[in-house]
């Protein structure tokens, strides 16, 4: 992919980026606390439909590609899109929550697992190995590194751990488009090669997706769930950050969340 098609954000865009990372990172955080047992996945999709708009803001996820909800619950083995519906989240689960916002023409995307109640302390080890992967990446997202030393910082931290990562979906380029180039792997391969350097005014979702057992997924039927292949569980964790001549900036903090 070649580094001519990458959106470099002005100081204007930035600003609007910084909006809707905001507006984003409030739904998601909603979304979290109302991770409970005994609510339905659809109540938290309206709630954070219902959050986005009153904001002033479009839920990004609603009718992309047909997708037929504003925020995606992944429980379990259900890596990524998990479609909201009348499934009753349990104690022991552990819920994906994925949002993205579009406000003043430009996106957000973040997301995270949140364990339910008495989890296993192997789900709240992986919990927290996939949290700690994407802060591992974000050393590497500076000037003088490329997109694979992200991918690589990823890779290195889950799978020392034991873990395997997700290959048929990667980070992106984030901005007026919720999907941009680049593509941010969470694994170095021969077809990614070493990607693109990394460049200020740059603005990515760097997303590890992290298996227990093996890095298989297949689709379900409905044509979005992506469950891991042995049943084993998965997390998710990511932010929409922006590239600086200094430190990255994460443009979809959350207090409490340990880095605001
Ligand atoms: N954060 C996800 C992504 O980066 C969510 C997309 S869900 C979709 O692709 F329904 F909008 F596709
Ligand atoms: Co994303």
């Amino acid at each position: 992919m070649s580094a001519d098609r990458i959106q470099l954000k002005t100081g204007r865009e930035i600003e609007a980026m910084r909006k809707a990372g905001k507006l984003t990172a409030a739904a998601r955080a909603l979304a979290g606390a109302m991770v409970k047992p005994g609510i339905s996945t659809r109540s938290i999709d309206r709630a954070v439909r219902e959050f986005i708009v009153q904001n002033g803001g479009k839920p990004s996820f609603l009718h992309y590609n047909g997708y037929p909800a504003s925020v995606c619950v992944s429980i379990n083995e259900t890596v990524i899109h998990g479609i909201p519906g009348g499934r009753i989240i349990r104690d022991g689960d552990i819920v994906s929550i994925d949002v993205g916002a579009y406000i003043d023409g430009f996106h957000g995307d973040c997301a995270a697992t949140y364990a339910v109640g008495d989890c296993s302390p192997e789900a709240l080890r992986l919990i927290k190995v996939t949290r700690e992967s994407f802060f591992e990446a974000l050393k590497f997202a500076r000037v003088g590194y490329r997109i694979s030393d992200i991918s690589r910082a990823v890779q290195e931290h889950a799978e020392a751990a034991g873990y395997s990562l997700v290959r048929e979906f990667v980070g992106h380029g984030v901005g007026s488009k919720m999907h941009e180039p680049p593509e941010v792997p969470n694994f170095v391969s021969n077809e990614h090669g070493h990607g693109v350097r990394l460049t200020p005014g740059m603005t990515l979702a760097i997303e590890p997706m992290v298996n227990m057992g093996g890095p298989e997924v297949r689709i379900l039927s409905d044509d979005w769930t992506v469950v891991t292949a042995d049943g084993k569980l998965s997390a998710h964790y990511e932010n929409t950050i922006l590239i600086t001549d200094g430190d990255p900036q994460i443009l979809t903090p959350i207090e409490g969340d340990g880095f605001v």
